[in-house]
């Protein structure tokens, strides 16, 4: 039978918010435990950006982001700005670049990232116990008792680090929420974000042949508008403005695509029709598109297949129309299984947004994507997890 382990704070999850909040914790003289039922610390940062990790955005501000209260991630973002966490990955002589639009990766890959954690994390003697399943967590009125399968642990301080529900073939889990509830913690309803679209199977079938075709849009809903690129799949809309919306989608809805944004397409029509009568209507679609969605397009809108002289100024009005304003009525979204992030979780007005500390149970913390707080798509989800563990760590 092993002996309980004293520790000053033991951080529940081992991915990007329990690793940062570690190593700043140890730092400052705390005896820190990291547990995490996965084989291998930091799993999401591995794959994320595609094995290249988009480890924060240098537009970073409190607008990126989706929470029930949109003020709360602002003194946290503020405090450990993304020029700090830049800092700590120059320090360690990762090389970086932008992609765009202000999203760095490394030059390498992400396992750069996670190792540079857990070089800190062994720089100040945070230790990380992974393949450590949880099976109870109580707090007797002085500390937090922790049980797990390889003996338990005691803290006074206990930080809840689980992330969200997203991809659970990863480790997700939803113990997160599920130690919030236990501690008298409201949870937001979640669900799936920077998710692509699935659509109905008549769509679906149609423009599953233009799978891997990519149009540069602006994709909006009365929420919000992104001006980025939209892929066809085999399943319906990808790509980072589909992405992005999906954050601010509701199951019903219907959005809206601007398939040639800084274009007026019932001006460029009309010239067209001037200057080349005899061309068709449907070869004209070629000027702005590949061939093969101009076809595909035309042919499901049913726009006839005429000389563009016999285009009446009714038929350009509706074929502008349409290419302004594509009406996409998703079926859902491929769900937890793809996507980047969970929405909703740990209601914040039940935490500090100083310390993320909680109201309701002294000494528990909550940090990274557990909480209400979810970014856009482009190294936003990343710089909450730094912020918020970095606030955290600062008040243990
Ligand atoms: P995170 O998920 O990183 O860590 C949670 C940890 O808790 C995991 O190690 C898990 O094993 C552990 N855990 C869960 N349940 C447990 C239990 N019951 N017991 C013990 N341990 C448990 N963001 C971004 O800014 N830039 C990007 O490039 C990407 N790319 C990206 C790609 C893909 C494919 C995904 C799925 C996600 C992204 N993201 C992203 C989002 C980003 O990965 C995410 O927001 C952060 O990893 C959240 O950090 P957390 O530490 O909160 O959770």
């Amino acid at each position: 039978m092993s002996q309980c382990q004293q520790y000053d704070v033991v951080i529940i999850g081992a991915g990007a918010a329990g690793l940062h909040c570690a190593w700043q914790a140890a730092a400052r003289g705390l005896q820190v435990l990291v547990i995490d039922h996965a084989k291998q610390a930091g799993k999401k940062i591995l794959i994320s950006g595609g094995g290249r990790c988009n480890f924060t955005n240098m537009y970073a501000s409190p607008e990126n982001y989706l929470s029930a209260n949109p003020h709360f991630c602002k003194s946290a973002l503020s405090r450990y700005t993304q020029w700090d966490f830049i800092a700590l990955v120059e320090k360690h002589g990762i090389a970086y670049h932008e992609k765009t639009l202000g999203q760095l990766f490394c030059d390498n890959s992400a396992k750069d990232i996670v190792r540079m954690l857990l070089d800190e994390c062994d720089q100040y003697g945070a230790k990380v116990k992974l393949r450590t399943e949880i099976q109870d967590v109580s707090h007797d009125g002085e500390v937090f008792n922790i049980n797990t399968e390889h003996g338990a642990f005691v803290a006074p301080k206990l930080v809840v680090a689980c992330g969200g529900l997203s991809m659970p073939k990863l480790g997700a889990t939803p113990f997160g929420y599920q130690l919030a509830e236990q501690f008298g913690h409201r949870i937001l309803p979640v669900r799936a974000g920077l998710v692509p679209f699935t659509l109905h199977d008549e769509t679906k079938q149609a423009f599953g042949e233009l799978s891997g075709l990519s149009l540069d849009v602006v994709a909006s809903n009365e929420r919000a508008s992104f001006k980025e690129a939209m892929l066809f799949t085999h399943r319906g809309l990808s790509g980072p403005s589909m992405l992005q919306l999906s954050s601010y989608w509701h199951p019903g809805e219907t959005f809206s695509v601007d398939l040639l944004p800084g274009h007026d397409a019932m001006q460029e029509l009309q010239q067209l029709r001037q200057q080349k009568p005899k061309q068709s209507l449907h070869t004209a679609l070629q000027s702005w598109f590949p061939k093969r969605f101009a076809q595909l397009f035309a042919d499901q809108q049913q726009w006839p297949e005429r000389k563009l002289a016999d285009c009446s100024n009714a038929l350009l009005a509706e074929v502008a129309q349409q290419l302004h304003h594509w009406q996409v009525k998703p079926n859902g979204t491929e769900g937890y299984r793809t996507a980047e992030v969970t929405l909703g979780g740990v209601d914040t007005d039940e935490l500090s947004s100083k310390t993320m500390q909680s109201k309701l149970q002294p000494g528990l913390f909550f940090i990274g994507e557990v909480v209400d707080v979810t970014g856009w798509l482009g190294g936003y989800n990343f710089q909450w997890a730094w912020a918020s563990a970095h606030a955290c760590a600062e008040s243990l």
